[in-house]
């Protein structure tokens, strides 16, 4: 059991993650394992008083922010594809705030956390516009001190008197408010989500670390987490997630929202019933139903989330053969974007080579196929956006790359470079959302997710 308040820590220093303990201390916060099992977190207070003129400054701090931002904006609106990215962040921004000012008192700790951790992506992101746009311009310099002087006072107000909090809260909910109207700004400009009118993908962005896994253990490297690609009417926002010690899947949990998926705390938990455990964790969530690889017989598997009936078909020429490079039994690996849904295997007659398939939804069986040119076992893992495969391999252990892409439009392939940090060497699930346009990775047993870019030329 960990303290609420390291579950962030292996986001900024691995080795730091596992202090094993009943009781935590430090100066004057303390954390503990409640009743229930939970972490509880104690913070003593000193007696001051609350520092009306720092929340005030905050607010001008907070003006000053949006009103560089909105300029910023305005600048830089033939930049679409950077903008939508850059108010993306404000957009996560704003939802950690929001997380902040509902939580209850023991998980404030790590709201701060979360939200320190927001504002140095922000500022990493000012960063790289910054760099994008070769600019010198003085803009730039007082956004990063704005940032800066944020993540200062959150510090500071991290450490006044609890009775207090309600003040920050509401002054966290002002900064919210404010951040919001950004965000309407940003609505009026993300009209490409479904959209595939681009060449296919130019970057991966930095890994966004969200948690370790709702078991809290390091033993459970293998996994999957994600949203539906397809979400039905009221689960729009659900958030699904599995794992377990070896390759076996064994049980699903769904979260309603990306709160409740912090807080671990599952509306649902689905344990597969005899004969219809799983294997190799390559599996998504589609139109809220679950598509997973199952082992007897060896086929591909439909658990209904409505219905909560389960169906398989056996694809005759895939094999068990043949896995990703990370793990064992990824015979199956499921994907869905922007033209529907597809599954990925290899065959003795493709000698190894992935072949791709479009599975039909209505009567769940294969309607098209594809052989492509790479070596299933030489991968980490593949993912398709945009009707095009995308096939990834270590450069080395903190390194991974998109080396491969094979377009079932004009069925040719192509071998590219694409590069983006890991957080942990292996994985077990990698799979892109077209919904947010985010790649979603289970990296031995954290949850990592990638903003996408497009090629948009
Ligand atoms: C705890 O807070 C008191 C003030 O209330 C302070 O004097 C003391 O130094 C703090 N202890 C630590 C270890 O930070
Ligand atoms: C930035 O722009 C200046 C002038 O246009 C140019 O000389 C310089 O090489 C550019 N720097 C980079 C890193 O692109
Ligand atoms: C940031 O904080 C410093 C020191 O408190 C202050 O001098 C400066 O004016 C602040 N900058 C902005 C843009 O708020
Ligand atoms: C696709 O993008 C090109 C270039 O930006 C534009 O000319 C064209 O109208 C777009 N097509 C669609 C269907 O959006
Ligand atoms: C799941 O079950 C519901 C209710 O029976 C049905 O309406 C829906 O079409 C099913 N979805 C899939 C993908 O089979």
């Amino acid at each position: 059991m960990l303290p609420v308040l390291l579950l962030l820590l292996p986001a900024l220093s691995p080795a730091l993650a596992w202090i094993p303990d009943e009781e935590w201390e430090s100066g004057n916060v303390t954390a503990s394992v409640g009743e229930s099992g939970q972490c509880v977190c104690h913070v003593y207070l000193p007696d001051t008083i609350f520092p009306a003129d720092r929340v005030q400054h905050m607010q001008e701090v907070t003006k000053d922010l949006i009103l560089e931002v909105k300029i910023q904006m305005e600048k830089m609106e033939s930049y679409e594809g950077k903008l939508k990215v850059y108010l993306k962040e404000l957009k996560d921004l704003t939802f950690r705030v929001a997380m902040l000012e509902s939580s209850a008192d023991k998980y404030i700790k790590l709201d701060f956390e979360l939200l320190r951790i927001e504002l140095r992506e922000f500022e990493a992101l000012v960063s790289q516009l910054k760099d994008s746009f070769n600019s010198s311009s003085p803009l730039f310099d007082s956004l990063y001190t704005e940032i800066r002087n944020m993540t200062h006072i959150v510090n500071q107000l991290e450490s006044y008197d609890k009775s207090n909090l309600d003040v920050i809260r509401i002054e966290f909910a002002k900064l919210q408010k404010k951040l919001e109207d950004c965000q309407k700004e940003q609505d009026l400009i993300e009209p490409d989500i479904g959209n595939c009118n681009h060449t296919g993908i130019l970057s991966i962005g930095k890994p966004m670390v969200v948690q370790l896994n709702a078991h809290l253990a390091p033993s459970y490297r293998y996994g999957g987490w994600g949203k539906d690609s397809k979400p039905i009417r009221g689960f729009e926002s659900m958030y699904f997630y599995g794992a377990y010690s070896s390759p076996a899947v064994l049980s699903f949990f769904l979260y309603s929202d990306y709160e409740t998926l912090i807080l671990r705390s599952a509306f649902k938990q689905h344990n597969l019933p005899d004969g219809w455990e799983g294997a190799g964790n390559n599996y998504i969530v589609h139109r809220n139903s679950i598509y997973y690889q199952h082992n007897s017989p060896f086929s591909m598997t439909k658990l209904n989330l409505t219905s909560v009936k389960f169906d398989y078909r056996v694809i005759p020429a895939a094999s068990q053969r043949f896995t990703y490079s990370y793990s064992d039994n990824q015979n199956m690996d499921f994907s869905a974007d922007e033209k529907g849904l597809w599954v990925m295997y290899a065959s003795e007659e493709s000698m190894g080579k992935i072949v791709l398939a479009k599975i039909d939804e209505k009567s769940f069986g294969i309607e098209e196929e594809w052989k492509t040119g790479v070596f299933k076992q030489l991968a980490g893992n593949a993912f398709m956006a945009c009707g095009v495969m995308y096939v990834t391999r270590a450069v080395d252990v903190n390194t991974e790359e998109i080396f491969y892409a094979y377009d079932t439009r004009t069925k040719e392939e192509k071998h590219i470079n694409i590069r983006f940090q890991k957080f942990q060497e292996k994985y077990s699930n990698l799979d892109y959302n077209p919904t947010d346009q985010k790649l979603y990775m289970y990296n031995d047993g954290y949850y990592v997710s990638y903003n996408v870019k497009f090629n948009k030329e």
